[in-house]
């Protein structure tokens, strides 16, 4: 809460310029007075000014530089406030603060936020996109005309079929779509391979100790979810990871909708670099459904219960038996027959006895939280 005393305190800075963003988070004790009530002020230009509410000597100091959370309340005076998925010059400054390139490119400029940057900071700079207006550079299809220590990418969000998220070919720029263009995409393998694809084909154009810095973020439609960064390979040193949060985005406004689900309210940064010209290290997201019921290693008391959940959560030893001799763990046992009895015996917590050789799976909510629940080694 902002009492009248905190409005004194914060007033002559807020004569400095136009607040478009005020948050107080009271946190942590010290030893000689209370709580830290740390004040933000976000101004249109972008400053951020903090200081303690609860502090007698109260002061104001500038915010600066990037921290493993970022959050950029404004957006400063960059870019096109009307082109949908932008992001905030004010974070393209941070970086190039941080990172010093010596020739910045862009390859996906969209609404030319970091080209009004790079220009400002006098960052020599190369900003493309696949419209028109930015050369009609394909980045599926083309590779970079020349190479840079710094690639700023932000790529389309892979949108799910029917969702709202931002499409660019012939909605935000042209009049058609175009198949090169990842906005388009709805199926999350094909969105995997040309994210895939585009991220080498960058990559590639490094020069030795050069960084690739890609904002992403995830997905969600109708119960479906999707982690770009999750799902991407990954080609070069993974340097940093940052995670923004996401103001204004969609979600906020569904929040209250009555629909169960946690709004995404975040986009990851992440900074990969090369270091040799040669070799790089490389990791691959392989996708696989494993069947456990053609696997040796999954456990026997495991394998007991989802078979008895699979079955309706009740069944005999022998029909259990029946289900559990096909699978391949049964194939190296001697024994199966006694092993699944044992197995029902020796964890009573799990499962019921309900008639002689009948067992059921306990009901979730009748178990009470208890210590002494048997554990053993795999
Ligand atoms: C998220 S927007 C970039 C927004 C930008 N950072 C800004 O602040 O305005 C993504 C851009 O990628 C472009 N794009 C999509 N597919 C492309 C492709 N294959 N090659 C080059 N650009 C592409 C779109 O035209 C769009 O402008």
């Amino acid at each position: 809460m902002i009492t009248v005393k905190d409005l004194n305190l914060l007033a002559p800075y807020m004569a400095k310029g136009k607040v478009l963003n005020m948050e107080v988070k009271e946190f942590g004790r010290t030893r000689n007075r209370g709580a830290v009530r740390e004040v933000l002020l976000e101004f249109e230009d972008g400053t951020k000014l903090t200081g303690d509410l609860n502090n007698p000597n109260f002061k104001m100091t500038k915010l600066q530089g990037l921290t493993t959370i970022a959050s950029y309340f404004v957006r400063g005076k960059y870019g096109n406030n009307q082109w949908r998925g932008n992001f905030s010059g004010l974070l393209v400054k941070d970086l190039i603060e941080f990172y010093n390139p010596k020739f910045a490119i862009d390859p996906m400029v969209g609404g030319g936020t970091s080209h009004q940057v790079f220009s400002e900071m006098g960052v020599n700079n190369l900003c493309l996109d696949l419209n028109p207006r930015w050369g009609e550079f394909d980045a599926l299809n083309m590779e970079l005309p020349c190479s840079s220590d710094f690639i700023l990418w932000h790529p389309p969000y892979m949108a799910f079929e029917g969702s709202s998220m931002p499409r660019y070919s012939g909605v935000e720029w042209g009049k058609q779509k175009h198949s090169s263009d990842g906005s388009h995409i709805t199926d999350p393998v094909e969105f995997t391979k040309w994210f895939n694809k585009i991220q080498a084909n960058f990559y590639a154009s490094l020069r030795k100790g050069g960084r690739m810095a890609i904002v992403m973020g995830d997905s969600r439609y109708r119960g479906k979810y999707y982690s770009m960064f999750k799902n991407m390979d990954m080609y070069g040193t993974l340097e940093q990871v940052i995670i923004k949060e996401q103001h204004n985005c969609i979600s906020d406004s569904i929040k209250y909708s009555g629909a169960k689900f946690i709004p995404i309210q975040h986009e990851y940064l992440v900074i990969i670099r090369k270091d040799d010209n040669y070799i790089f290290p490389c990791h691959i997201v392989k996708s696989v459904n494993v069947d456990i019921r053609k696997s040796e290693k999954i456990t026997w008391k495991t394998l007991v219960q989802a078979t008895l959940e699979n079955m309706g959560g009740k069944a005999s030893v022998g029909e259990l038996y029946e289900a559990l001799s096909k699978h391949q763990k049964a194939k190296t046992n001697n024994n199966v027959r006694e092993k699944i009895r044992q197995v029902l015996g020796k964890y009573s917590q799990e499962f019921e006895r309900v008639a002689d050789g009948v067992f059921k799976l306990r009901d979730l909510s009748s178990r009470v939280s208890s210590n002494n629940l048997v554990v053993q080694a795999l």
